[in-house]
């Protein structure tokens, strides 16, 4: 019988960063970016030269820019600028003071947020800054724990290796990679797709047995077939704009996050060891397509996921924990109710065929789902839950999680805008104004709608 999840984490060797609590995938990582970002305003009316102006106060305390960038401000006339400038050179500090004399807003975003107090902690504006922090991982996919069932095997872990260095060189725009899968690789997706397509229509709640035929007529869900990450992404950028990006190891719980609110789920891209095809110690392309993918496709948990991703910007770390922990007992283990039945959407529960019969049965503890309460529930991650949270729909989570999102404590608000794939962040009134005219715009094509019907 199996008696681990199929969705645990092994436990990290004592010299490795300790595994952080917050779902599989995500656990603290490395974080070697070494530079800090300014966004800031001129303080008076914007004249010819002021950027000048501001870039000789970083020459002149040694301070090296990689990057300059000025652009139209959205949250008062004019320009505003943005710059990064790297850890280490010249007198960051003497610099800022001088910039804080003649500037009228000034944000300081940094990943080395915890040396500065007013600095927020960076994230990303641009879907292609996922770019920037794709490669800061725990741990490269091809190192394995020594009880991993793949540890002995040279075989194994050369094709690990092969799939972290093909996620490695991701880069966002491109097509994602192509994968020839062995026979042997199949047919552990075979034994898994056999055993889990059995307990869906029992055990799987409506949305994701909704998804699941379109996944098989358009994606090449079959048990002797293992899809390919593009037809997935390329499905759910269809029915959501949700799409998958390849990952080559453990991201921190921030980025990870993050991505979700761009609605970009990182995904792995390697499979299972052949010996225990119904055991995983992390996530796999089995967890990720049967797991996750069907759920993406879903309008009203796309949006739940999103939301989890817009709180977590820039919010402090405690507030990260929280929300991880969210992602966990909702993404990764939620169960909900439906015409009064307990059924599971959690990725982890729909990719175990151990732990998906266990969840429903009447062993594991349940609770309504609640941010505040979710939020700070301890939880095992090489065992079966003991506690699961329900919802009662995607929708009522998603407004839970909005509300909880407004304690976070931030100066700003944020905002996804789809037209430019980017995160607007909301902090001035000329924003307020602007966003109110949206509002009314769609209101009007509701009334216009109405009266027509
Ligand atoms: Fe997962």
């Amino acid at each position: 019988m199996e008696t681990l999840s199929q969705d645990t984490l092994s436990t990290s060797p004592p010299d490795k960063p300790k595994l952080m609590q917050g779902g599989n995938y995500i656990a603290e990582g490395r974080d070697s970016t070494k530079s800090t970002w300014l966004l800031f305003s001129p303080g008076t009316r914007d004249k010819a030269g002021s950027l000048a102006k501001f870039l000789s106060v970083f020459s002149s305390h040694g301070v090296n820019l990689s990057h300059i960038e000025s652009r139209s401000s959205a949250r008062r006339p004019g320009y505003e600028f943005m710059v990064e400038c790297e850890h280490g050179s010249g007198d960051f500090g003497a610099a800022l003071d001088d910039l804080k004399k003649d500037t009228g807003y000034l944000t300081i975003i940094s990943r080395n947020y915890k040396d500065n107090r007013s600095a927020v902690p960076w994230f990303p504006r641009r879907i292609r800054d996922l770019d920037k922090f794709a490669n800061q991982i725990l741990s490269y996919g091809s190192e394995l724990d020594a009880d991993h069932p793949g540890f002995t095997d040279p075989e194994y872990r050369a094709r690990r290796k092969y799939f972290a260095d093909i996620a490695y060189n991701y880069k966002h725009g491109q097509p994602l990679p192509h994968v020839e899968y062995t026979k042997e690789e199949t047919a552990t997706w075979g034994v898994v797709f056999q055993k889990l397509t059995e307990l869906y229509p029992t055990h799987a709640c409506k949305e994701h047995n909704h998804v699941f035929p379109l996944l098989i007529e358009n994606c090449g869900y079959r048990e002797d077939n293992i899809p390919q990450l593009e037809d997935v992404s390329n499905f759910l950028k269809d029915c959501t704009g949700f799409t998958l990006r390849p990952v080559a190891g453990l991201l921190s719980s921030r980025d990870f996050l993050a991505g979700l609110a761009f609605r970009v789920f990182h995904s792995t891209q390697y499979i299972r060891h052949h010996s225990r095809p119904l055991y995983t110690p992390e996530p796999d392309v089995c967890h990720e397509l049967l797991g996750h993918a069907p759920l993406f496709a879903d309008p009203a948990f796309a949006q739940f996921s999103q939301e989890i991703g817009l709180a977590s910007l820039g919010a402090p770390d405690d507030y990260i924990e929280r929300l991880a922990t969210c992602f966990w007992f909702t993404v990764e283990f939620g169960l909900c109710r439906q015409d009064g039945q307990l059924k599971a959407y959690g990725a982890g529960l729909l990719s175990s065929f151990g732990e998906l019969q266990y969840c429903l049965s009447s062993e594991p503890e349940l609770k309504e789902f609640n941010p505040e309460v979710t939020g700070e529930q301890k939880y095992p991650i090489t065992e079966y839950q003991p506690i699961y949270f329900v919802a009662n729909s995607f929708e009522s989570a998603k407004d839970k999680m909005i509300k909880f999102a407004q304690t976070i404590p931030r100066d700003f608000a944020v905002r996804y805008n789809p037209y430019t794939q980017s995160i607007d962040i909301l902090d001035s009134q000329k924003q307020m104004r602007d966003l109110l005219r949206e509002v009314h715009q769609e209101m009007n094509l509701l009334l216009n709608t109405m009266e027509k019907l």
